[in-house]
């Protein structure tokens, strides 16, 4: 199971990065641990490389996928558990920071295995919302543009609108807005 999360991760001078990334939770007896897999190039993979800390956060505002992957909005507050930590999201459900313990190097993806050091829960899952579904789909989308038929990604579109006409609340409309002007720009340029 992958889990789409947002990742902080710190360069040597604490120098803050926020990306979203999938995450999976590996089985063993003793350790939780979880995978990230950057694509490489990537500033959350450097950073793991260099500091090999990170933290996953687990959070319901889709705003801050869609603000990062538009640019509309990159920076978001921050909040430090502890020095030795990545720091986590403010607006986070929870938040996992994590010690990179393997590195399995691969020329597209590599994987980085973390073991947890720390969770945190600070407020309630309020069950799924399709809106938010529909949010993180085209989030994903919208970074494989010219990867992915232009067609496919107007149907897509289309149908994950559903449920943003049938369920979103104002963040939720608000973090598809930014999505669909980022496509629509990309479509207006590469017609
Ligand atoms: C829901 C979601 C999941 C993503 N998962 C990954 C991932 O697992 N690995 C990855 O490299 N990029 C993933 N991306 C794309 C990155 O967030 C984006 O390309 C970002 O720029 C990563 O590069 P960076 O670390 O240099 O910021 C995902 C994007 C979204 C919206």
């Amino acid at each position: 199971m992958i889990h789409e999360v947002i990742v902080t991760t710190v360069n040597k001078d604490k120098k803050v990065h926020i990306a979203p990334m999938g995450v999976k939770f590996l089985q063993t007896d003793s350790k939780k641990l979880v995978q990230i897999s950057p694509f490489k190039p990537s500033q959350t993979l450097n950073n793991i490389l260099e500091t090999k800390i990170a933290t996953v956060n687990f959070i319901d505002n889709v705003k801050v996928f869609s603000g990062i992957v538009t640019g509309e909005k990159k920076d978001w507050e921050l909040e430090i558990f502890d020095d030795k930590c990545a720091p986590h999201l403010q607006n986070t459900n929870t938040h996992m920071n994590v010690k990179a313990i393997e590195d399995h190097d691969d020329p597209v993806r590599p994987r980085i295995i973390c073991e947890v050091i720390n969770e945190q829960i600070h407020r309630p899952f309020l069950g799924f919302n399709r809106a938010q579904f529909s949010v993180i789909e085209l989030a994903v989308l919208s970074t494989r543009l010219g990867r992915i038929d232009d067609n496919k990604i107007r149907d897509e579109m289309k149908y994950l609108k559903i449920g943003i006409d049938k369920t979103a609340g104002k963040n939720e409309k608000e973090a598809w807005e930014w999505i669909e002007k980022k496509i629509n720009i990309y479509f207006e340029n590469n017609d």
